[in-house]
């Protein structure tokens, strides 16, 4: 049996301090963001039992007029970030900066103001819109709670512009849900985000639901809005693929934690992580040759629950790089030591104590290396498959 050693987390350094041109002025700044829902036993007298640690210690920047994609498999937190953001769901801890004023602290006005400012687009278009009202209505209902951006007599008409906007018939305004493909839903879910002026949109999977060919055109629409009323979008999905042309930076999520952030080119062309690393090898890729050469590494075994996440590196259980470390620490984000003091773009934030990159393109090795929930420190003492790499 191995040894499990729990030690505190090491504190997550300011994320960006890698030697990088200084971004503009951040307009959301999330520090040690934590929601733990608490696990609870009994009818009468309810004991807290535990807690499912949904998200656990993120922390990122938002620019004005920028786009982060945060992208990992189901289950990891996503959601319940989107919803922080929103304000749907009160934080544990962590502190959340909306133009430098910490939004945790405020009730009341102050709150609804700020959220004003920061709305959600929902995944599903079929469920996230009530049937039983007309599209006017259902865009038209932010003005209910925040009447001074649209007075009454102004409304139909606000309506009808924002219909135009995201490329709807303004004549469909007395029309209901069920009267529209999936596409045209999530239109009228984004129009209903835009109608109070919001300068950020957080996106939770807005194409996940929708065909492939609709999610390009859904896509490039919140392109276009984001350019015309400068928008900064949280961008959420659990493919990589997806983020790919929208977002500036990308942040991979695994059990409640960012295990990578980068630009679209560190995390795409230079992954240092090996939870991003087997994503993407699993992406499509459209060229025969480079298919041909790519590695595909597969993933063995279930995310673990996050009520009771492994100690030290949470990707451990499923790596094929584990080691004895990584079971013992807690990898903190942060540019890998190696990488350190270079300008190369390997050199972004990576919670790995291993971090190395891949070259992604080359032909599979005669001997794969494995390692898995049994053999988490990649012994190969009992070669159980984990993880593994084939061609
Ligand atoms: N209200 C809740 N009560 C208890 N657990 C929750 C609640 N909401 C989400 N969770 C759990 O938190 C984890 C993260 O969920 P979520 O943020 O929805 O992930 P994602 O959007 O990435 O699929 C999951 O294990 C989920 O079951
Ligand atoms: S090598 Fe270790 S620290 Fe890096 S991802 Fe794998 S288990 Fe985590
Ligand atoms: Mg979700």
């Amino acid at each position: 049996m191995h040894q499990h050693i729990e030690v505190e987390p090491p504190r997550e350094p300011e994320p960006e301090q890698s030697p990088r041109p200084p971004r503009p002025e951040p307009i959301l700044e999330v520090r040690d963001l934590q929601k733990l829902y608490p696990l609870t036993r009994g009818v009468v007298f309810r004991r807290q039992t535990g807690a499912v640690r949904a998200v656990d210690t993120v922390s990122f920047d938002l620019a004005r007029g920028e786009t982060l994609g945060i992208v990992g498999e189901s289950g990891c937190g996503k959601s319940t970030v989107a919803k922080l953001l929103v304000h749907l769901e009160r934080p544990t801890s962590g502190t959340i900066r909306y133009k430098g004023e910490d939004v945790t602290k405020l009730s009341g006005r102050a709150l609804k103001a700020v959220r004003r400012n920061i709305q959600m687009v929902f995944q599903d278009p079929y469920t996230s819109l009530n049937p039983r009202m007309t599209v006017g209505d259902i865009i038209g209902e932010p003005f209910e709670i925040h009447p001074e951006v649209a007075p009454k007599g102004d409304r139909r008409r606000r309506v009808q512009d924002l219909l135009d906007v995201v490329g709807l018939n303004p004549e469909y305004i007395n029309r209901y849900p069920h009267q529209f493909s999936g596409g045209q839903r999530q239109r009228i879910g984004i129009a209903r985000g835009l109608a109070l002026n919001p300068e950020i949109i957080v996106a939770d999977e807005p194409v996940s639901a929708l065909d492939v060919s609709v999610q390009a055109q859904v896509i490039n629409l919140m392109e276009k809005l984001q350019d015309e009323f400068d928008l900064s979008y949280i961008f959420i999905a659990h493919d990589l693929s997806v983020v790919r042309h929208i977002s500036d930076r990308v942040g991979v999520m695994y059990l409640g934690r960012f295990a990578e952030t980068g630009t679209g080119e560190e995390i795409y062309e230079h992954p240092t992580h090996p939870y991003t690393q087997a994503l993407l090898s699993a992406v499509p890729v459209p060229d025969p040759a480079a298919r041909e050469q790519r590695e595909r590494i597969l993933l063995y075994g279930d995310v673990p629950s996050p009520a009771d996440p492994p100690s030290g590196c949470r990707f451990r259980t499923r790596c094929w790089k584990a080691r004895e470390k990584c079971a013992r620490e807690v990898p903190a984000l942060a540019v890998p030591e190696e990488f350190r003091g270079r300008s190369g773009p390997a050199a972004h934030p990576s919670a790995c104590h291993f971090a190395e990159t891949l070259p992604l393109a080359r032909p599979a090795p005669q001997h794969v290396r494995q390692g898995g929930p049994s053999d988490p420190y990649g012994s190969g003492e009992t070669p159980e498959p984990g993880g593994r790499r084939d061609g």
